[in-house]
């Protein structure tokens, strides 16, 4: 063993490499796993205990020198081919990182939370999982009112005199508002909202809502045209007209179906507008004396208006979407339609 040992040490003292490639085979010749200095080590195992130390000591030196000589040549060398493959630029650009873009949806939420920050609304948020109180009975929904039964309210918890639920509207936001804000108050709230639905072109059973609520002194049905008219100029151009026709929610007294004129074929009437020259855009109306006192607000001193949209609705208006489908399903040959649509 201790001749094999002399042996090796006088090779490496002598070895001479010319390229990377001879330093890789005297590595696996010396230290590979069948290597000669690997079998001294396995070999050391039958040697005398009294002499371990002496020959363990000797073992460890070989193979420190030949894993340094080793690392040296290694450093040392320069083969012809590393010598003239391509430098590194390290100046060069990275590989692009491919940039997903906006979703659609959220996109023209933003743009309505944006216009109406603008004209000074709060923004409020509030629980997907709901109770009874603020979704219905604080919006004076009547016992029986349909939208409490099964087919269009999503139960998590049934039979209490509360019970849990998905939201059906962003309504309950206001509620909380009502309830906890100093007044006045001016909120717009947005979230995603739950409705029992078939799902078709025109329905889902999940969308986004942006309602608004704006509660003063002395506020008119003519504060509520005025702001709905200039949201609609913001959002779909100045030169957007509105109407208001006559309708019906539990929680505003008079309500209002808010139709804008149809920006695509400026009212001369195309397939979007079915011809008509208007399109349906928003519920609206005066909040209802009981809403306010159901949240503890003195209706004799305060008034307001109440407001709600559909964001996907305003979105397939905006890019003329025809199936409300295609924003959920994450088809990206759709999604990127809209990576350009505005700042991502
Ligand atoms: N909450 C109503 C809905 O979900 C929208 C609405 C809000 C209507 C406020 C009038 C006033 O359909």
């Amino acid at each position: 063993m201790k001749e094999t040992i002399e042996k090796i040490l006088a090779e490496l003292n002598e070895l001479k490499c010319s390229t990377q490639k001879e330093v890789e085979e005297a590595r696996v010749r010396f230290l590979g796993k069948k290597g000669e200095i690997t079998a001294l080590f396995e070999e050391f195992r039958t040697v005398p205990s009294e002499m371990k130390r002496e020959f363990g000591k000797t073992l460890n030196e070989l193979k420190k020198q030949a894993t340094s000589k080793i690392e040296e040549l290694k450093s040392t060398i320069t083969d012809k081919e590393t010598a003239s493959a391509p430098k590194q630029d390290l100046s060069m650009p990275g590989d692009p990182i491919a940039l997903g873009s906006r979703h659609p949806v959220s996109i023209v939420r933003q743009e309505i939370v944006d216009i109406f920050r603008k004209f000074g609304y709060d923004v409020a948020e509030g629980p997907e999982i709901e109770d009874d109180w603020h979704v219905f009975e604080a919006l004076n929904f009547p016992p029986n009112h349909p939208a409490r039964e099964m087919q269009d309210t999503f139960f998590v918890s049934n039979g209490h005199l509360n019970p849990l639920l998905l939201r059906t509207h962003t309504s309950s936001v206001q509620v909380r508002t009502m309830e906890t804000q100093p007044l006045p108050i001016r909120v717009i709230c947005p979230g995603r909202v739950f409705r029992n639905e078939a799902i078709s072109a025109r329905a889902h059973c999940i969308f986004h809502q942006v309602e608004g609520l704006y509660i003063d002194k002395n506020v008119s049905f003519a504060d509520l045209k005025q702001a709905i008219l200039l949201f609609a100029r913001e959002m779909f151009g100045a030169d957007t007209e509105i109407r208001m026709r006559p309708s019906y929610f539990p929680f505003t007294e008079p309500s209002a179906e808010v139709d804008v004129s149809c920006n695509i074929c400026k009212g001369k009437g195309c397939n979007i507008c079915k011809g008509t020259g208007w399109l349906e855009i928003m519920g609206c109306g005066m909040v209802d004396p009981n809403v306010l006192e159901a949240s503890g607000i003195d209706s004799k001193q305060y008034s307001g208006f109440a407001f709600g949209m559909g964001v996907e609705r305003i979105a397939m208006l905006k890019w003329q979407v025809n199936d409300l489908r295609h924003y959920f399903e994450n088809d990206l040959r759709f999604l990127s339609e809209f990576s350009t649509a505005t700042e991502v």
